[in-house]
């Protein structure tokens, strides 16, 4: 039974029409992207292809089959595609895009179908993230729609550097070359901005026949193919890249205390026995003991091959690392600039902390600055402090750890990532980072970091700090008071410090304020300067606490990471003080006119306004803004907690 046209509406319909692809016969594969406006012939176009090619290929398939030559036995890869569907569906995002599959005598096909509704963006960044061609329809008898203009621009975006301009529904207009003309006149003018390095107009008539398989006679004025012989023969070959090893590893094996694989998918390059290796973001470096498989041993392995990798040495190696030659590294840094298609209902939050997700690498990020959106209209760029669904735009962002990348131009499986929203898990954005300028680190060191310098010994002379610590009769501590701008942590701090002093306690109070006029003073507000702040200020607080002294730190130290950092470097006398007043109020105070500033947009990440305040959610101390309203309140509640925690000896 062959289909018709119209069941192919139906996401099974095709499966009659779709010739049997099998795995492991696969030849050349080439993937398609399609999106078109509502009614723009999209489901007639794919199904004529599909019910063309089954007929084609039930001519051909028997000789084909004894023709060996005719089959490159690479394997076909249906379980990544099927794995990328998962993947993202685990990730809650809905997507409704239907992979169809044809073959002819020369090429496999997948065609990535998406919808012409409104959710569409979305969808089709999904469905062309992976294409080596995207297929642009336009209705002749409408002319040139923003939704193809848009559809344009996510494909090059998307890194897609070929399309075809499939100009339908010629025969409403008569077959007459002027409408083809014009639409392929104003595309190439609204193109010429876009990175496509080869685009071909054909014009046709999806439902009739004209140029989809074979040329048509109604229009001899048209010079070129028909689109099926011109996707059979456009060359991809030089896409698949050879030269720089990227394998991101998946998961760690270990059966046996003797066997240590790490499992993962060569995403570029080729790896073989024996090759020098280094391991990122760590830069260790090791070599290549064994490639495994579930058919043996390899002595080297290419792109889509699923292997285990056995190392010389016992490194540590996580989920999320990644294998490269230690001459071709990739970028390492942790503030990335990228493109993205924002897919979610909730808009950009720059408030907000998002997940990451880069192959197999999870990271927590913070954007940072929407560089600008792009009218996907007009390609003209537009400024805004947000995205919303569907649009797309450039955007600076804050990892809290090194990110090992390279830009998506160079390569796609590296380059790529998605946002994730931590609270839900769903998907928000698809990215594609770019190639930053001087793109290492100018902060790497997370508290735990080896000096630089080497031959540096330290040196410990006969007084310890409990000497001093005894001297001065007291217990180093140091109080960390975390909390927006405005909710206090100064004046409790410095009050604190009066008290202290009058009950013959030694005590220093650091302050933000203070500290970035003097120490700090290079230091401005990113997730990374605020994170070198808190560092230096910890290292401060662990000298003066080695000094004997009970130290009160006054920041606003917005991210929990860095305050662990801080507990980490200060050890066990460090005592998280959360001074919570919400953000209301600390905007209705607003002593120094800040909260007034960043509204009016003349402060960038301004924490509770433009960037995030994650509260402490296990703090050894909270003082409430509304229970601990006095000063004096304040002060005694910490002056008991100090006794119950025994500063004086
Ligand atoms: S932290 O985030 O790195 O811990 P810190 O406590 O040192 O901040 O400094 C905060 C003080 O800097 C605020 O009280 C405010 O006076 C001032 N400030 C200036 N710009 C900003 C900003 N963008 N975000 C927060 N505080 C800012």
């Amino acid at each position: 039974m062959k289909a018709t046209f119209k069941d192919i509406e139906h996401p099974m319909a095709h499966e009659d029409a779709t010739p049997t692809v099998r795995p492991n016969e696969q030849h050349d594969l080439l993937r398609i992207s399609t999106a078109g406006s509502v009614d723009d012939g999209k489901s007639t176009l794919i199904g004529r292809l599909l019910h063309e090619c089954k007929s084609i290929y039930d001519d051909h398939y028997k000789s084909m089959i004894n023709d060996s030559k005719k089959w490159n036995r690479d394997g076909m890869d249906y379980a990544l595609l099927l794995d990328g569907l998962k993947a993202e569906r685990e990730q809650g995002i809905t997507i409704d895009v239907a992979y169809r599959f044809f073959s002819t005598p020369n090429r496999h096909f997948i065609v990535a179908d998406t919808p012409g509704h409104e959710q569409y963006t979305r969808n089709m960044a999904t469905g062309a993230s992976t294409a080596d061609l995207a297929i642009i329809l336009v209705d002749a008898s409408k002319g040139l729609l923003p939704q193809s203009r848009l559809h344009a621009s996510i494909a090059s975006l998307l890194g897609i550097k070929r399309a075809v301009v499939a100009v339908n529904k010629m025969d409403l207009v008569g077959y007459k070359q002027k409408y083809f003309r014009d639409i392929e006149q104003s595309f190439r003018s609204f193109a010429e901005k876009l990175n496509f390095t080869d685009v071909r107009f054909i014009p046709m008539s999806a439902l009739k026949g004209d140029n989809v398989v074979k040329k048509s006679k109604a229009m001899p004025w048209y010079e070129g193919t028909a689109l099926l012989p011109y996707l059979e023969s456009l060359y991809i070959g030089s896409d698949r890249n050879l030269i720089d090893l990227r394998f991101p590893v998946q998961y760690v094996n270990r059966p046996t205390a003797d066997f240590r694989g790490y499992c993962g998918t060569v995403e570029s390059g080729v790896i073989r026995r024996g090759d020098a290796i280094m391991v990122l973001p760590s830069g260790k470096e090791t070599k290549v003991k064994s490639l495994v498989t579930m058919d043996g041993e390899l002595d080297y392995a290419y792109p889509h091959q699923a292997i285990t990798v056995c190392l010389e040495d016992e490194i540590d190696i996580s989920r999320g690392n990644i294998l490269v030659h230690p001459g071709n590294v990739p970028k390492i840094d942790r503030q990335v600039e990228a493109n993205v298609v924002w897919m979610s209902e909730e808009p950009l939050d720059i408030t907000k902390k998002y997940l990451l997700r880069q192959n197999t690498n999870e990271v927590r990020a913070v954007v940072s600055n929407v560089k600008y959106q792009i009218d996907t209209n007009t390609l003209h760029r537009k400024e805004s402090d947000t995205l919303q669904l569907n649009q797309v735009g450039q955007l600076s962002i804050e990892c809290f750890k090194p990110l090992a990348y390279d830009a998506y131009e160079q390569n796609r499986k590296t380059g790529a990532f998605i946002l994730i929203d931590p609270v839900t898990y769903n998907t928000v954005a698809a990215g594609m980072l770019l190639d930053k300028q001087n793109a290492t680190s100018l902060f790497s060191d997370d508290g735990t970091q080896e000096p630089v310098a080497n031959n540096i010994y330290r040196y410990n002379g006969a007084v310890t700090s409990s000497d001093r610590q005894g001297a001065l009769g007291q217990k180093a501590s140091c109080l960390w008071l975390t909390g927006l701008s405005g909710a206090g942590k100064s004046t409790v701090a410095y009050a604190l410090e009066e008290e202290l002093l009058r009950q013959h306690v030694h005590p220093y109070v650091l302050d933000g304020d203070n500290v970035r006029h003097g120490l700090n003073r290079d230091l401005g507000f990113s997730p990374e300067e605020r994170r070198e702040n808190i560092r230096r200020v910890a290292e401060t607080a662990r000298l003066m606490m080695d000094a004997g002294l009970v130290v009160i730190c006054s920041f606003i130290s917005p991210f929990k990471e860095d305050r662990e950092m801080a507990r980490k470097i200060i050890g066990d006398r460090f005592f998280e003080v959360h001074v919570d007043a919400s953000l209301e109020t600390c905007e209705s105070r607003d002593p120094k006119g800040l909260y007034q500033k960043a509204r009016n947009g003349e402060i960038a990440n301004f924490t509770g306004v433009s960037a995030p305040y994650e509260a402490p959610s296990n703090p050894d101390l909270v003082l409430n803004n509304d229970r601990d309203a006095t000063l004096d309140g304040a002060v005694s509640r910490l002056m008991d907690f100090l006794k119950q925690h025994k500063i004086q000896v």
